[in-house]
């Protein structure tokens, strides 16, 4: 514990001496969730990083964050502690792919989950992320053909909610959420009959999920599919005493402290993500003493990309 202390004290004075500011993602490590100045989901973290007036802005989450926050803030110095925390679901499409994909498609609309590359990102019209994928999709006038990436399940929720025919689905998946199947949720809810159901729309429950509630077998006054801050703010706001999570299970941490008199069961206790793990206090500790690993996008790149990442910002 006193190890522990003296490296956030570290941490602390080297965050003075760089004039930083520390974003973390709800599935980071507890011990990093405690030193960040903006806690929060994808979208908190862009606009926390759009807005950041510091010099450094260490990005205690994957590459594609750190990515996002260098284009929308370049003249900031963005440092990712540890340069091998990547995305299994970011890892699904590529720009070359994406390029054949809208040669398939003419004219088509591409939106693209947060989760990509900036050169992805930069073959994309808009970006979108998890709270506000349904009012990125329905902001797309009707009769435009939508290609949708990389993530199916989100994806196939989007098409559900909005009922847009003409929306065409990437194949690609987060293993985390993907793991956490149907019968995890019917498991823990027979389990635990009165709970609340908060789902991420990336899971691989959440789709079916979906058809389940439309056909009136799930809860709909207590089944929610958000983003992981949507489901912080619901764990707060509901009266209810129980509820199953079926996200990673990093954001247990922030729901137990922020609600000691309620219970939090995960749908998925294996749903882990690695690369979010590989963020510790040490590595925070040495991304600022030595300024490393710097993340930066190459100018063209980021300026197409930055179009379609403003128009995520501006939504939602
Ligand atoms: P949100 O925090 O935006 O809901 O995204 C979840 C996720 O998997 C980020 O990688
Ligand atoms: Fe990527 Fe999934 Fe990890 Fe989120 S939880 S960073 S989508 S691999």
């Amino acid at each position: 514990k006193a190890e522990r202390q003296a490296l956030v004290d570290e941490i602390l004075e080297w965050k003075k001496k760089r004039n930083a500011l520390i974003l973390a993602h709800n599935y980071e490590l507890p011990e990093i969730q405690d030193i960040a100045d903006v806690l929060g989901d994808s979208l908190a973290l862009a606009r926390a990083a759009m807005r950041a007036d510091a010099d450094v802005i260490v990005l205690c989450g994957v590459h594609f964050m750190a990515e996002t926050a260098a284009i929308l803030n370049p003249d900031k110095t963005v440092l990712l502690p540890d340069p091998n925390a990547g995305c299994s679901l970011a890892d699904s499409i590529t720009a070359d792919a994406l390029r054949a994909w809208k040669a398939e498609h003419p004219g088509a609309v591409v939106v693209s989950y947060v989760n990509t590359s900036a050169e992805v990102k930069a073959e994309s019209d808009y970006c979108c992320t998890s709270s506000n994928a349904v009012q990125v999709v329905r902001s797309i006038p009707e009769d435009r053909e939508i290609l949708f990436l990389p993530d199916m399940f989100l994806g196939s929720y989007v098409k559900r909610v909005t009922g847009r025919e003409n929306l065409h689905i990437w194949m690609g998946e987060c293993h985390v959420h993907a793991g956490i199947r149907p019968h995890d949720i019917e498991e823990t809810l027979s389990a635990h009959p009165d709970a609340e159901l908060l789902i991420h729309p990336e899971c691989g429950c959440s789709t079916s999920n979906m058809y389940l509630l439309a056909e009136g077998q799930l809860p709909a006054d207590r089944t929610h599919v958000l983003s992981t801050s949507g489901m912080l703010q619901r764990a707060r706001e509901s009266d209810k005493r129980a509820f199953i999570v079926a996200t990673e299970v990093g954001i247990l941490y922030q729901m137990e402290r922020q609600n000691p008199d309620k219970t939090f069961i995960p749908a998925n206790r294996a749903a882990v993500c690695p690369f979010m793990k590989m963020i510790t206090l040490e590595k925070v500790r040495d991304a600022l003493a030595r300024l490393e690993t710097v993340i930066s996008v190459p100018a063209d790149v980021a300026a197409r990309a930055r179009v379609a990442i403003e128009r995520m910002v501006a939504i939602g």
